[in-house]
């Protein structure tokens, strides 16, 4: 008798540790975060981050990627509000695509956080976390300025040949890049200091769709061939890493040499194989984007979500997004070239120097 009450006591105790793990489960909130694509590395690093910095905080994270195609992104979304997630991060293939489902989302009661490109017509979402994506535009103009010294060229009588290859029409940060460039460039070209010789200058002929490295290699293959066989092409303003690729690749066909005729070649992300080719002379900058920085923001705005307190918001002017004016945390773009990668990536803590091939 004993020996059974011991027995019974040992099963209701192991019931209890069961029950008590699967309330757990079904207690802990679920975070589902939809990003666009994996093709390039700085997507794979957010969601990356999102997933490990969330789990850190004691939440579940699903995490999807839609591969740049719009409507798996729709339902890959449409599955996480099924799958009755907490709290939904997207990072949107196409910004104005999403409507529908976010309204779906909304009804459900599931609040949405736009991460790093802003949500588009709907008053679906509640924060927006990104980087200041006017000011990735102006520093990489600046960095163009400063470079070519471009405030005293027209005194001195030096100009300057120029393409540019501008981010995807459906992503909003690619016309605020846009604007970033031109507030400090357009006076240039007014003035004939920068001269583009294609003519292309204008957002709708500059915009590459869903920032296909492919096109722009096309685009800078077409321009070296028709445009630039007198005279070399100086500067490609380059909003992305994937541009700066296909631009090198698109260079060297032309027989254009590091270190001797090699245009400055700008991009965006501080990708891996960016900072190779910075430090090999490949491409001349690009702008620094702390996606661990990005996430911690962001998770800060799903905390306050869950909590029903206020997140840190440096932004409530410059995001609206046709329905409201989104509160928004900027995180800074930091400029890095080869004067200053090792101080701002390597002692950063983004890339090790095994990495990096050093
Ligand atoms: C991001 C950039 C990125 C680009 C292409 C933009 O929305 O802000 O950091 O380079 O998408 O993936």
């Amino acid at each position: 008798m004993k020996r059974l009450n011991a027995l019974i006591v040992i099963a209701f105790a192991i019931g209890m540790v069961f029950t008590s793990c699967s309330e757990k489960k079904t207690t802990k909130k679920v975070v589902g975060v939809a990003m666009p694509t994996q093709s390039s590395e700085r997507w794979i690093n957010d969601g990356a981050n999102m997933k490990s910095q969330l789990e850190a905080k004691g939440y579940a994270v699903e995490l999807q990627y839609a591969e740049d195609d719009v409507q798996l992104q729709v339902s890959q979304i449409e599955n996480l509000i099924a799958k009755e997630v907490n709290c939904l991060v997207v990072a949107a293939i196409d910004s104005t695509a999403l409507i529908n489902v976010l309204a779906e989302a909304k009804e459900k009661g599931i609040p949405v956080i736009a991460y790093d490109r802003l949500l588009m017509d709907t008053d679906a979402v509640s924060y927006y976390a990104t980087f200041d994506n006017k000011g990735v535009g102006t520093a990489i103009a600046k960095y163009i300025e400063e470079e070519k010294k471009l405030s005293t060229a027209k005194a001195e009588g030096r100009s300057y040949t120029i393409e540019f290859f501008m981010g995807s029409p459906d992503d909003n940060n690619a016309l605020f890049l846009y604007n970033g460039v031109m507030e400090v460039l357009k006076q240039y070209l007014d003035n004939g200091v920068l001269i583009c010789k294609t003519g292309r200058t204008s957002f709708d002929k500059t915009c590459i769709l869903r920032w296909s490295q492919e096109t722009a290699q096309q685009w800078c293959e077409n321009y070296l061939s028709g445009f630039y066989a007198d005279e070399k092409l100086d500067i490609a303003c380059s909003a992305f890493d994937g541009f700066a690729y296909g631009i090198r690749s698109a260079c060297e066909s032309a027989g254009y040499k590091v270190g001797v005729d090699w245009p400055l070649i700008t991009g965006q992300d501080a990708e891996l194989m960016a900072t190779k080719n910075i430090i090999s002379g490949y491409q001349t900058m690009s702008i620094y984007k702390d996606t661990r920085l990005l996430a911690s923001k962001c998770v800060t705005m799903v905390e306050a979500l869950f909590t029903g307190s206020i997140p840190e918001i440096n932004d409530t002017k410059q995001y609206n997004n046709g329905k409201l004016i989104v509160p928004s945390y900027l995180c800074t773009p930091v400029a890095v070239d080869l004067k200053n990668y090792e101080q701002i990536i390597i002692d950063g803590g983004y890339y090790t120097k095994e990495q990096l091939g050093l």
